[in-house]
């Protein structure tokens, strides 16, 4: 049994089957199998280079790992628990597979930097994923905003409402947070494509590697430039994982809104039927459960992100075993934000948006009360007189049950005497909307300079606006 482990050299006993289970990360790390092998080939092909493996050894190895490969496929490849994990697993399969030459390619390395360099590896393929589904779910909110300038809908501070906004103006909120994310990946990504290889258990090595080659392989920018930070470092996984946990952040933010719009009572959009679920009891119901579990299923990627930090927390140099720790987060964190981000951009898509209710609400809620005390400023009253002024207008239309466009102008001019006939013009929503174009603002032609930037944007994202929602 202790002869079977690659380590197993200086044991005389068997692992206890307890420890052995305790210890085993296959579940996690099979996932990163393909990695592995890339990782793998590079090294070995390295190994040749540098004449440290004879050119006939190294095409051995790189064709005993295609072929594991091809196992692993399959389903056919026989994955031991007893192995310990996926670098054990496939470096002894290659073994059984081609022989001697399988038992050099560890020459120069160590698992510490391999482990790293898978991990590496699929965070940056992740994260690149994210940053498709993030593109895609820009190019849908920026569709559905160019439908919906003219839609009108209170704008709400405090969750009361403030001010009338365009529905554009609103759903390119979160475009612009989900831009963000992309850049925050963007920035992220050289600090994940760096090569640890070459740094070996902790101190380098004496083989005279060439750890740029392998980066160049792999696809990665650059190499670690101490091998001890090298083993140790996981703050690009700590760092992704925030930008998952942003994402979810933003995502739950909009999943809160299309349940509160959903909600018969605003009646804003009309959930596609693709994208909720019925009651096993009452007959009426239609539940945003897509936008629920979005939101609750934040709080899980949260949790990875913790996970993280605190398995990092206190650690000394250099690998510590803690360190296995490390991918289920990821993995779980990247199952999430994907499937998330996917199924927020299918759902903003086929999304039905009520322009008439939200008119309606528009009326309720004196969201106009800023333009007649803005109204009464151009009117020579000092802005602090115009909002008091504009309050008892406010207090007397609500003791009446109406809104401040149904007032008369004498009414208006009971507690507001500099009020002339015009006020009624000011006192439309769409004027309110129209006239706030300072940049980035809600009138309709700041709305259009913004769309305009954003597609812009998409544009250079390259293969985005190729979608067809
Ligand atoms: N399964 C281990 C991990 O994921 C691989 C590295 C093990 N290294 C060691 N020195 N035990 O961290």
């Amino acid at each position: 049994m202790s002869q079977a482990k690659p380590w197993g050299g200086r044991f005389a006993e068997a692992t206890a089957p307890e420890v052995e289970r305790y210890t085993c990360s296959l579940d996690v790390d099979r996932h990163l199998a393909m990695e592995d092998i890339a990782g793998s080939k590079a090294h070995a092909r390295m190994l040749a280079r540098q004449g440290i493996l004879s050119e006939a050894e190294a095409q051995a190895i790189v064709e005993g790992l295609d072929r594991v490969a091809d196992e692993i496929r399959a389903g056919t490849f026989p994955w031991r628990e007893s192995l310990e994990d996926v670098h054990m697993n496939i470096e002894t399969r290659l073994v059984e597979l081609i022989g001697e030459p399988g038992r050099k390619l560890h020459t120069g390395r160590s698992r510490n930097d391999q482990t790293l360099l898978d991990t590496r590896l699929a965070t940056a393929k992740f994260v690149r994923q994210w940053r498709q589904a993030l593109v895609e779910l820009i190019g849908v909110l920026l569709a559905r905003a160019k439908e919906h300038c003219e839609t009108l809908l209170p704008g709400c501070t405090h969750f009361q409402p403030a001010q009338p906004v365009s529905l554009a103006h609103h759903l390119l909120a979160y475009a612009q947070m989900f831009r963000r994310d992309v850049e925050r990946i963007d920035g992220l990504l050289p600090r994940v494509e760096v090569s640890p290889l070459g740094a070996a258990a902790l101190a380098g090595t004496t083989y005279p590697l060439d750890p740029a080659a392998v980066a160049a392989e792999v696809g990665f920018g650059a190499v670690f430039a101490n091998s001890m930070d090298a083993v140790a470092d996981r703050d690009f996984l700590v760092e992704a994982v925030c930008c998952a946990s942003i994402i979810m952040m933003h995502a739950s933010r909009l999943c809160e809104e299309i349940i509160i719009w959903a909600n018969p009572q605003l009646g804003f959009v009309r959930l596609p039927d693709a994208y909720s679920t019925g009651s096993s009891i009452m007959p009426q119901k239609k539940n945003p459960d897509v936008a629920e579990l979005m939101r609750g299923k934040t709080g899980r990627v949260y949790g990875d992100l913790v996970a993280l930090l605190t398995m990092m927390k206190g650690l000394p140099l250099t690998y510590n075993r803690d360190l296995q720790e490390d991918k289920a987060p990821l993995l779980d964190a990247h199952a999430t934000v994907h499937a998330s981000v996917r199924l927020l951009a299918g759902m903003m898509a086929s999304m039905e948006f009520v322009p008439e209710a939200m008119t309606r609400a528009l009326q309720r809620g004196y969201i106009n009360a800023t333009e007649l005390a803005d109204y009464l400023v151009t009117r020579g009253v000092p802005f602090r007189d115009a909002h008091h002024q504009t309050g008892a207008v406010v207090a007397y239309a609500e003791g009446k049950g109406v809104g401040l466009e149904d007032l008369s102008l004498e009414e208006i001019q009971r507690y507001a005497p500099k009020a002339g006939p015009e006020v009624f013009d000011a006192l439309r929503f769409e004027a309110a909307v129209s006239r706030r174009n300072t940049p980035g603002g809600t009138g309709p032609a700041a709305v259009a300079q913004q769309m305009a930037a954003l597609e812009m944007w998409l544009e250079a994202q390259g293969e985005a606006l190729g979608v067809s929602y």
